[in-house]
């Protein structure tokens, strides 16, 4: 039977999933990635610690289902968007990759946007430093010998393509995250890249998602016991790849992802571009899709952070949290560990917790730490009502949506139903897979990508409705309040 393999190179991890004809998963790997932040602002991974995560994986894969791998027929790839890998002429990287959660680009960004405020409605976003082109302005000022040598800039996922197949190519929906392309035509813009020195050779080829890319070198597919001719289709940033594995692919289909970072999306079928909402309007991995996202840096890794501190087990702290919950905790949290994108583009905003008393316990840290993320899923909401969206109910996904508890608080704080589905944690590794399967068959995406079945929809409790709308809104006075201090702390 035809299997289909997906690679998610995600920020924490390499994710491994292989899914046979009828969708189901046969196996998974999980290899964990290390961030290096060596300066404030800093976040870097290297290229090749992605590549032997992916060889790590693939190998655990081979063990766990010894065999099956040579039923594989499409390979798709995901990853983190927006990461500049930096490649020599002879496609090797010249620095580590300067990743979508590294703010040290923010003064060429702001240039940036101030010289070419023509190119927003274009690129579908202002320039902030999370994507690849003002940290290219940053390479050229900071380390222009560097600047001089490169001879091509790609995406994390696509160094893996490269590994796999010999070939310079991306897809629509990373390309879009570069704020080089043209989301309209879905072509590069020249304008974009020229106001960052680039010119279109400097980019890989671009194809549809849902196309094929190349083929798996010879060697490879002999190494990890592959058929010679497995295709690796053009696959997806992590943000649409996890759209087309929950089915929303369709206009109008919502969905809060909850991984390491925070996205709140939404398909939608023409591109709608609000650049002042802070809002990225971005081509979507399926042809004739465009989607529209509120993009926050600080996801579920607020409470892995906040576990890893209090030396507990996640499970355990949930336990407990919802156990002692007697409504909205009166201790707010800022989720700004790492800066933040949507609403505020501000890169110098840290993490808070305000309201600290004697009687403070453990479990009210957490509350705290569950509600700050979802308050700031509730501007999220907000952003996208500026964008002209009204959101009405959301599905959740990632690894935040394992938790009921945490879906309750969503519900509660943003007034709309939240939906979890049955194994929704495995994410845009999933959709990456579905990807590999339409460019074999040449399926319409809506056969292919329908949504998983629904576990429960929690809808909104009221008083705890109104009880939110006012501790979401002092939690927004509150970073307006901190503001004018985080820039000067740095
Ligand atoms: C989306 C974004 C993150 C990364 C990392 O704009 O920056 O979701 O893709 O996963």
């Amino acid at each position: 039977m035809p299997h289909y393999l997906g690679i998610d190179v995600g920020t924490s991890a390499v994710k491994s999933i292989l899914v046979d004809e009828r969708q189901a998963t046969i196996a998974e790997a999980d290899i964990p990635l290390q961030i290096s932040r060596p300066y404030d602002l800093w976040s870097e991974q290297h290229p090749d610690a992605w590549w032997q995560a992916v060889q790590a994986a693939m190998d655990q894969l081979r063990m766990k289902v010894p065999g099956i791998l040579a039923d594989v027929r499409g390979i798709g790839l995901s990853g983190q968007m927006h990461g500049a890998v930096l490649l020599a002429s002879d496609n090797t990287p010249l620095r580590p990759a300067i990743l979508w959660n590294d703010g040290r680009s923010f003064r060429e960004a702001q240039e940036l946007g101030a010289r070419h405020p023509e190119l927003a409605p274009i690129t579908g976003v202002i320039p902030m430093p999370g994507f690849t082109a003002p940290k290219l302005l940053w390479l050229a000022r900071h380390e222009p010998e560097t600047f001089r040598c490169v001879s091509k800039v790609i995406l994390p996922k696509d160094y893996i393509r490269l590994k796999l197949t010999g070939d310079l190519v991306t897809d629509m929906s990373d390309a879009a995250g570069t704020w080089w392309l043209d989301e309209a035509r879905r072509d590069w813009s020249d304008e974009a890249l020229a106001a960052t020195g680039l010119r279109c050779d400097h980019m890989a080829s671009l194809v549809e998602g849902s196309q094929a890319s190349g083929t798996v070198r010879a060697e490879i597919a002999r190494r990890w016991g592959l058929r010679p001719d497995v295709v690796v289709a053009g696959g997806a940033g992590d943000a649409a790849a996890g759209a087309v594995g929950l089915g929303a692919i369709e206009d109008g289909s919502a969905f809060i992802s909850l991984g390491t970072s925070g996205q709140l999306f939404v398909t939608t079928e023409t591109f709608s571009p609000t650049p002042e909402a802070v809002v990225h309007s971005f081509c979507h991995a399926v042809p004739g899709r465009w989607f529209q996202m509120a993009a926050m840096l600080n996801g579920a890794s607020c409470l892995s952070w906040a576990a890893h501190l209090l030396k507990r087990d996640i499970g355990e702290l949930l336990r407990e949290t919802e156990a002692a919950y007697k409504g909205p905790s009166s201790l707010l949290f800022l989720p700004y560990l790492m800066g933040e994108r949507t609403p505020h583009n501000d890169p110098y905003a840290r993490g808070v917790f305000f309201g600290l008393t004697p009687e403070t316990r453990q479990t009210d840290l957490v509350q705290a730490v569950l509600e700050g993320v979802a308050f700031s899923f509730a501007d999220a909401k907000r952003a996208l009502a500026q964008a002209g969206t009204a959101l009405t109910h959301a599905g959740l996904i990632g690894g935040g949506s394992k938790s009921a508890f945490w879906a309750r608080t969503f519900a509660n704080a943003l007034n709309v139903p939240i939906v979890r589905y049955r194994g929704s944690d495995k994410g845009p590794a999933f959709g990456a897979a579905r990807l590999a399967r339409l460019a074999i068959t040449g399926e319409a995406p809506d056969k292919v990508c329908t949504p998983p079945d629904v576990l429960e929809t929690i809808a909104p409790e009221n008083p705890l409705v109104d009880l939110y709308e006012a501790q979401v809104e002092a939690f927004r006075n509150l970073y307006q309040a901190l503001k004018p201090e985080f820039a000067r702390a740095l």
